[in-house]
């Protein structure tokens, strides 16, 4: 089976096995099969964070597992639980809908609710940490769902548990988010959300108008994967030591950065346009014109293989330029 409409990119390659299952208990009985048991697994949630360079020789499971459900906590917050399957944005969508605040600044990103813990889905200064209240997961060892609390996630910025230890061990299987009813805790210090309501001319917005403000910013910078094929976020800004940053702005004054004790984070953006990678094209892949962090598939025609090689060269000019490694933070398969 072809899994070119199963990842965002929208690059063509085969699995040899695929199926969807619709429940936990489906899942388990797939893993129990003798003709799968000796096969790698895929598990595919929207697809958006992958890049698959190659065909898969194994089985491809689909999680399409739908539901959300709520439980009351106290006057003020509700815990809300969406299964893996349901759509990210769909799910923020929601519980805008019931006036549940939390997710508003996470607006509108692509993929579903199952991958979010993977990588700490963030953007416009609130990340899944700040309001995630436990997942459940499927033990591929045992078979057995265990149920993980913020501690346990290990929650770093675009980083958790599973990606690190827990890589290929778990299967999320639902997530738990604690969200606010009446007194919402509105988040608009990141600059691009501030100028996007003084834009709007709002001046104390509701959890509804962030959403907005944030549609309406990724609206204008970053292309739609349904149109143009892309991952978001090809790589992490990278972190680098004070000392390192300080040599850097003698020689490029403009260099911006997010400092942190020792540490100064850089938009990786920013490096890549310097390195005069904005909005250009080799073959079918390029940068989006507008962000340089996002590559795209533009012809639509591109391999897996042609993306990866296109982020290598990247990868080697920000670190001759800058003496900075570029990490990816899409999967590459
Ligand atoms: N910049 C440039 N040139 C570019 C792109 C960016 O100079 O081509 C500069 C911008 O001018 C800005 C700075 O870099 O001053 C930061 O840019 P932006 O606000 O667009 O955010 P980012 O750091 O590039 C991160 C996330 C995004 C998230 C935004 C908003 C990562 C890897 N990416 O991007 O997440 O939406 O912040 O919070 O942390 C994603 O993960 O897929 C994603 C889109």
């Amino acid at each position: 089976l072809s899994l070119k409409a199963f990842n965002s990119f929208g690059v063509e390659a085969k699995s040899k096995y695929f199926v969807t299952i619709k429940s936990v208990e489906a899942l388990r009985e797939v893993l129990q099969n003798p003709e799968i048991q000796n096969e790698n697994l895929l598990f595919l949630g929207g697809g958006s964070n992958i890049l698959l360079t190659k065909d898969f020789d194994g089985c491809s499971i689909q999680l399409d597992l739908k539901g959300i459900s709520e439980k009351k906590l106290d006057d003020n917050h509700v815990l809300v639980t969406a299964n893996a399957g349901e759509n990210w944005h769909q799910f923020v969508l929601y519980c805008l809908e019931k006036n549940y605040g939390g997710l508003e600044n996470l607006s509108l990103i692509p993929g579903n609710v199952g991958t979010s813990p993977m990588q700490n889905i963030g953007a416009y200064g609130t990340e899944i940490k700040d309001i995630f209240e436990s997942c459940d997961v499927l033990n591929l060892d045992t078979l057995e769902v265990e149920t993980f609390d913020l501690e346990k996630c290990r929650f770093g910025y675009r980083d958790s548990i599973f990606k690190q230890e827990g890589k290929g061990k778990y299967v999320i299987l639902n997530v738990t988010f604690r969200l606010t009813t009446h007194q919402h805790q509105i988040k608009t210090e990141y600059g691009a959300i501030k100028a996007e309501l003084e834009k709007m001319n709002i001046e104390n917005p509701s959890i509804q108008e962030v959403s907005k403000a944030v549609i309406a910013i990724r609206e204008s910078k970053l292309p739609n994967p349904k149109e143009i094929g892309n991952a978001g976020s090809f790589f992490k800004n990278p972190t680098i030591p004070l000392s390192q940053f300080e040599i850097l702005k003698d020689k490029f004054p403009n260099i911006q950065g997010y400092p942190n004790g020792d540490w100064v984070k850089v938009p990786a953006g920013w490096l890549i346009e310097q390195c005069g990678w904005k909005g250009k094209q080799i073959g079918n892949v390029a940068t989006h014109h507008l962000q340089s962090l996002v590559i795209i598939n533009k012809t639509g025609n591109a391999t897996g293989e042609e993306i990866f090689n296109f982020s290598a060269e990247i990868i080697n000019s920000v670190k001759e330029k800058f003496k900075i490694e570029l990490e990816r933070e899409v999967n590459i398969l």
